[in-house]
């Protein structure tokens, strides 16, 4: 078995993909929330069916009150896919947005209210990087077929490149599901870029013997031999606000309410999956609180928005941050303020456009395959 530590970063991260970037004007930045409220609504009942509201279950309550849909990241791109709407508002991160433009027909729009949400975690793989990688880790296994398989947290232009090499894009709900397709078409899988979420997956198919690391940033983090050797090659990439729960936090919570079960996100590492009750997408952490007896406590770990939006929409369930006031809001996620989208609403009420996500026609094809072979998964 390899290390799972985590490396620090040696690279300078390209948080902000976008330069179309453009910043709230000054008279949006102070609005009272009643006023917002009112505002956002009245632009809402200007635009009609003009507009579609996505909200990923990590965006604030603010955001997600004004959602046509809530979901996890595979549920909002089959949303996306299905929009009739001209304009899809997106809730979420960059790379989510992205996938939304893919997805949808090319007279739609779709707006990511803010440009500075940019998944820390998508910037960790990037294609050209990946593209370098590539080759030393076919060259160390020359007569296996490798199939990369990218998160969806990951950028476009890494989509198409998983695509061009045969492979697909993967939720936390399906990353399995893609495992086995790119097991029946090749003999290893290059997991991009989450080693957690790869490791956990390898877990549940009884695989865990035959994974190697692959550290992009360290010259001793790439073992030739241990590629060759191993079904399963996992991108040294993680999420800061997942990799924080411990599972001291899960026997410190099960010590205080010895009653509480705990579910936790696929991104959490590999021991705090394995000391928890079960493990999921955001969606499956939703259903399993939806459908929690009354009275029953369930301790969550994940970001730390979904488990308050779980707290308030089920008070008939005791709902436990699994790591108290030290578990973490997504720092991406938190730049889609309601103020921006308050803005970029009312300025398509005035026929303007505002924080456009188009991907690059030279990678939109590419990626649309990637993302079509997951949904057909
Ligand atoms: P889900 O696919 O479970 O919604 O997760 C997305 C994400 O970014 C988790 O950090
Ligand atoms: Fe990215 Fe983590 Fe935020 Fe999810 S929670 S969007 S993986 S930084």
């Amino acid at each position: 078995m390899v290390k799972m530590e985590t490396a620090e970063l040696e690279t300078d991260l390209s948080l902000f993909k976008y330069d179309n970037l453009e910043q709230l004007p000054p008279r949006y930045r102070d609005l009272e929330e009643d006023e917002r409220t009112e505002r956002i609504e009245a632009a809402l009942s200007e635009l009609g069916d003009d507009v579609v509201i996505l909200g990923h279950n990590y965006q604030r309550r603010e955001i997600v009150e004004h959602a046509d849909f809530i979901g996890d990241s595979y549920q909002l791109s089959k949303e996306a896919a299905n929009a009739d709407a001209e304009y899809v508002i997106f809730g979420g991160v960059t790379f989510m947005a992205e996938s939304a433009d893919i997805i949808t027909d090319d007279e739609q729009t779709v707006i990511l209210p803010s440009m500075e949400a940019s998944c820390p975690m998508a910037g960790m793989a990037e294609a050209l990087q990946v593209d370098s990688a590539w080759a030393e880790i076919t060259d160390a296994a020359p007569d296996a077929d490798i199939v990369p398989i990218t998160y969806m947290n990951s950028y476009a232009d890494l989509k198409a490149f998983c695509a061009s090499q045969g492979g697909l894009v993967c939720t936390s709900s399906n990353a399995h599901e893609a495992f086995e397709y790119a097991f029946d078409k090749g003999d290893k899988v290059l997991c991009l870029p989450d080693k957690h979420l790869g490791e956990n997956t390898a877990h549940r198919l009884d695989m865990e013997d035959e994974i190697a690391e692959w550290d992009p940033w360290d010259p001793e983090g790439k073992d030739a031999d241990e590629v060759a050797e191993s079904d399963i090659i996992l991108w040294d990439g993680y999420c800061q606000v997942h990799e924080r729960f411990r599972e001291d936090h899960i026997a410190e919570i099960r010590a205080e309410h010895p009653e509480a079960k705990v579910i936790v996100h696929p991104e959490c590492r590999r021991e705090v999956v394995e000391a928890a009750d079960k493990a999921g997408s955001t969606s499956t952490i939703c259903e399993t609180v939806e459908t929690a007896d009354p009275g029953e406590t369930w301790a969550i770990g994940t970001e730390i928005h979904l488990t308050e939006h779980l707290q308030r929409w089920h008070p008939e369930v005791n709902v436990l941050p699994l790591c108290g006031d030290a578990c973490m809001d997504c720092n991406a996620m938190r730049q889609i303020d309601p103020n921006y989208l308050t803005w970029v609403l009312e300025e398509l009420v005035e026929g303007q456009e505002r924080n456009v996500i188009e991907v690059a026609p030279e990678e939109k094809e590419l990626a649309e395959v990637a993302l079509e072979r997951m949904l057909e998964i």
